[in-house]
C-alpha cells in the first residue's frame, strides 16, 4: 500500500512538480496518519526494531527525557479511549505506544549521583523533555513507514492527564505526552496524502516575513476535503481557526493541562 513514487507524492503534497535536483528521499514523502488497521499482529521482534530506531534519535546533551508505554491489554486500551474521543484505532491497531516525556528517570540518576536536580523544575526541562519525546516517536513513525506500517499520533491522550496518569501508574515528573498507534494498514484503509502549505509559507529566508497568504493553500485543499467526504466550504483557514479557539470546547480538557503539570512538580519556574 502507499507506494507512490516521491515525484508522485510531492505532487499530491503540494500541487505541483517536484524541485529539479530532488534526491530519491524513498517513502519519506509519503507520510498519512492511519486510522484503520487490517488484524495482522505485528511481531515483538519489530517492534523491538522500531524502539531502537526512536532511541537512534537526537536527545538533548544524550538525557534521553523520554520513555513509551506499550499497551496490548484491550481492557486497558478500551479504558484510555474513552478518555480519548473514543478512538476506534486506538483500541484496534497492533500495538498502542504512550509516548512520555520522562523527568523521573534523570532525577533517579541525579539523585543516586548526589547531585540536587532541582533544575529539573524549570519549564526548559519539560520542553526538552517534549522535544526528546516527539524526536524519538517521529523516528519511530519514519521507521514503520519504511517497512509499510502505518501510524496515527494520539493527542487526545493529553485529554484527560489525570486519569492517564493513572491508567499508566505514571510517577510525578512523567507526562503522557501523545500516544501512537501502530498496525498494518487494512486494504480499504481512508488514508490519503495530506497537502501541506507550500515551502514558502514555512521555510523563509533570512528573516520572517511580515505577513501569511493562505488563499492557495485553502483553495488546494477544497477538492481534499470533499474526496474525504468533508465540506469544501469550510478552508483549512476556517478549520484552524476553530480548533484555536480557546473555549473549552475545542480544549477538549487540556485547559487543565498546566495547572497539572505544576502539580507533578514540573514546568514550575
Ligand atoms: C502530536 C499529534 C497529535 C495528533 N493527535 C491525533 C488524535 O488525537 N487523533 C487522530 O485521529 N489524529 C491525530 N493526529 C494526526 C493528525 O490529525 C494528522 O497528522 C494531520 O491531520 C495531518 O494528516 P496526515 O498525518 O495524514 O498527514 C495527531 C498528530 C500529531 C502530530
Amino acid at each position: 500500500m502507499f507506494q507512490e513514487t516521491p515525484a508522485e507524492a510531492w505532487k499530491k503534497r503540494f500541487g505541483q512538480e517536484p524541485p529539479e535536483g530532488m534526491p530519491d528521499l524513498g517513502r519519506l514523502l509519503n507520510h498519512r496518519s492511519v486510522r484503520q488497521y487490517s488484524g495482522e499482529p505485528v511481531p515483538e521482534g519489530v517492534v523491538r526494531g522500531l524502539i531502537g530506531a526512536a532511541q537512534s534519535a537526537a536527545t538533548s546533551s544524550n538525557l534521553q527525557l523520554w520513555s513509551v508505554v506499550s499497551v496490548q491489554d484491550r481492557a486497558t486500551r478500551e479504558r484510555i479511549a474513552e478518555k480519548a474521543e473514543n478512538y476506534r484505532h486506538i483500541v484496534e491497531c497492533a500495538w498502542f505506544l504512550c509516548f512520555l516525556a520522562d523527568l523521573n528517570r534523570i532525577r533517579a540518576a541525579a539523585t543516586s549521583a548526589g547531585e540536587a536536580a532541582d533544575g529539573l523544575d524549570y519549564v526548559e526541562f519539560e520542553v526538552m523533555a517534549v522535544i526528546d519525546a516527539a524526536l524519538a516517536a517521529e523516528r519511530l513513525v519514519c521507521a514503520a513507514e519504511s517497512i509499510g506500517l502505518g501510524t496515527c499520533y494520539i493527542g487526545a491522550l493529553r485529554n484527560d492527564v489525570r486519569a492517564v496518569q493513572e491508567i499508566l501508574g505514571l510517577p510525578k515528573g512523567v507526562f503522557g505526552v501523545f500516544g501512537l498507534c501502530v498496525g498494518w494498514p487494512a486494504e480499504d484503509a481512508t488514508a490519503e496524502i495530506r497537502p501541506r502549505l507550500r515551502a514558502e509559507q514555512v521555510w523563509f529566508r533570512e528573516r520572517y516575513p511580515s505577513g501569511h497568504d493562505f488563499s492557495e493553500y485553502d483553495e488546494r485543499m477544497r477538492p481534499f476535503y470533499i474526496e474525504q467526504g468533508m465540506k469544501g466550504e469550510v478552508t483549512w483557514s476556517m478549520r484552524s481557526a476553530r480548533r484555536v479557539n480557546g473555549s473549552s470546547k475545542s480544549m477538549t480538557g487540556r485547559d487543565a493541562l498546566k495547572p497539572w503539570l505544576e502539580e507533578q512538580g514540573m514546568g514550575l519556574r
